[in-house]
């Protein structure tokens, strides 16, 4: 198959044409989608039509798939993959609805955290104007990082972050969401870790921030307020728009992102009767360094 790749004009992001994901894909034309995949941190296979299977046997090229800690939002005949949906069938939500609705890297509060993520769009909410909502921003940490004073990045070298996933579900839960209270085994299964501020991507080599909002909660060692401001600094970086690609999703859709690069958030601009589903995998990856 030859591919074509067009860009989206901010520094990541591009849609690969040229691929029917629901075929075999042959080795060639996967190396040359992983490589435009690594060149543009996130990708979009438009207008595809897959089944589970065939979304589940394409992520597997990437990797081994992660089994979320959320099990009540697991596919109930494939465990591989995660529903993100605002829908609800006799009375049980069938999947996360307020899934990354703040700035976060999949998997950042594991030790070895997700390589990528790669979300199928299977229903979208579209207002009574015609404008499909729910729209998902990603912000380059690579752009990010380029970007920082020279100070700084001396100042990030040798620092560590703490990532934890049960301060974000709290949080998520106190705010009001369909959340439900974690497990004592799900809180075992993620317990608190540390990567690197600023971490080398494993197969580009170049250098990302590697804290976000979502899951950072200190910096090793520092005092907590001197720790709060720096995060908040950072954070708050990441997020300037020049380092944004914002995605306006079409139904079937394959988008997938760069976790060791690449943080996202999902823009909460839609509720029911507007259905939204989507299915997620993701692909594990290494330990940062
Ligand atoms: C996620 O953080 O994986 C959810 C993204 C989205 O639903 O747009």
């Amino acid at each position: 198959m030859a591919i074509a790749i067009e860009k989206s004009g901010a520094p990541l992001g591009a849609a690969i044409a040229g691929i029917d994901l629901a075929d075999d894909v042959d080795q060639a034309t996967f190396r040359a989608a992983e490589s435009a995949f690594i060149d543009n941190q996130v990708v979009v296979f438009r207008d595809q039509r897959l089944s589970e299977a065939r979304h589940i046997a394409f992520s597997r090229r990437f990797g081994e798939l992660e089994i979320h800690v959320l099990k009540q939002y697991l596919h109930p005949d494939h465990p591989e993959i995660l529903l993100i949906s605002n829908i609800v069938e006799d009375g049980r939500p069938i999947g996360i609805a307020d899934a990354g609705q703040y700035w976060h890297t999949d998997l950042s509060y594991v030790a070895a955290p997700s390589r990528c993520s790669l979300l199928y769009a299977l229903e979208l909410p579209v207002d009574e104007a015609g404008e499909t909502r729910g729209d998902t921003l990603f912000a380059s940490a690579l752009a990010a990082y380029d970007a920082l004073p020279e100070a700084m990045k001396n100042r990030l070298a040798p620092l560590r972050a703490i990532h934890r996933y049960g301060d974000r579900y709290e949080r998520m839960k106190s705010e009001g969401g369909v959340r439900t209270a974690l497990s004592d085994e799900q809180r075992r299964q993620v317990p608190e870790v540390t990567h690197p501020v600023v971490r080398t991507h494993p197969k580009s080599g170049r250098k990302s921030l590697y804290v976000n909002e979502g899951f950072t909660t200190g910096i090793v060692g520092m005092p907590e307020d001197e720790s709060r401001d720096l995060l908040a600094e950072l954070v708050e970086h990441v997020k300037r728009p020049e380092f944004i690609y914002r995605h306006k999703w079409r139904k079937g859709d394959m988008l997938m992102w760069d976790n060791c690069s690449v943080q996202h958030r999902a823009v909460a601009d839609y509720a029911l009767p507007l259905r939204r589903r989507m299915h997620r995998t993701t692909v594990r990856g290494m330990v940062p360094f």
